[in-house]
């Protein structure tokens, strides 16, 4: 069976949905091990809840962002993933880490890519006046929230929304289509060739499946 390692920084609700479509057969992998840049992020506990390895590694014990991801990349082979998730991982990663993986690293990001990369892009959709929001599984590539788009899912955006009603309606969207994504991956439908995403053989436009 194909093996996932998923890296969180957070709550992990996003490794939540990867378990449980694990768990149901939906995605036909195992998660094999969750590393976090932080102890406290709750996604662990919800890995070894799940009978997972779950390990933080802390940036203050290495000296550098390299040094960091060397360490990381040298545990994550240990587990010989097939794919490597990134499921609210907070943390830039090194050119080295990106090469290690290209390929068979996603990422999900809480916008309509190419709109919003970075930080806060529930709160600069709402200041916008946007009358839809989303979000985008897209292969990882050097350029941050910049590699190819898979597959997106967008909400509508009332005008009397909070972020954090935003925020929500967003995730329930990551839900379906992460473990979605992943799937298709695993059973070899989607791959990563000439910097673009390609899935049952047809390049997928710039908006990923089935974009406008
Ligand atoms: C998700 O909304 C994802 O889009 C972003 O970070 C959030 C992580 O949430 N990259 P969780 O930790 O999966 O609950």
């Amino acid at each position: 069976m194909k093996r996932l390692v998923v890296l969180v920084s957070g709550n992990g609700s996003n490794l939540q949905a990867i378990l449980d479509a694990c768990e149901q057969g939906r995605i036909d992998a195992r998660v094999a091990a969750v590393f976090s840049n932080k102890a406290s992020a709750f996604g662990l506990e919800r890995a070894r809840q799940a009978g997972i390895d779950a390990y933080a590694l802390s940036a203050a014990d290495y000296e550098s962002r390299e040094a960091f991801d060397r360490q990381l990349i040298a545990r994550i082979d240990d587990y010989a993933p097939d794919l490597v998730v990134l499921a609210g991982y907070m943390r830039i990663l090194s050119p080295a880490f990106v090469a290690r993986y290209h390929d068979r690293l996603l990422n999900i990001h809480p916008s309509l890519l190419p709109k919003y990369p970075g930080l806060h892009t529930h709160r600069q959709a709402i200041a916008n006046g946007d009358s839809e929001h989303g979000t985008s599984v897209h292969f990882v590539t050097d350029q941050l929230d910049g590699g190819p788009v898979i597959l997106q899912a967008k909400v509508p955006v009332f005008s009397n929304d909070s972020e954090e009603d935003v925020i929500a309606r967003v995730q329930q969207q990551e839900y379906a289509i992460y473990p979605l994504v992943i799937s298709w991956f695993v059973d070899g439908r989607l791959v990563m060739r000439d910097n673009a995403a390609w899935l049952d053989g047809a390049k997928l436009p710039s908006n990923g499946y089935a974009g406008e």
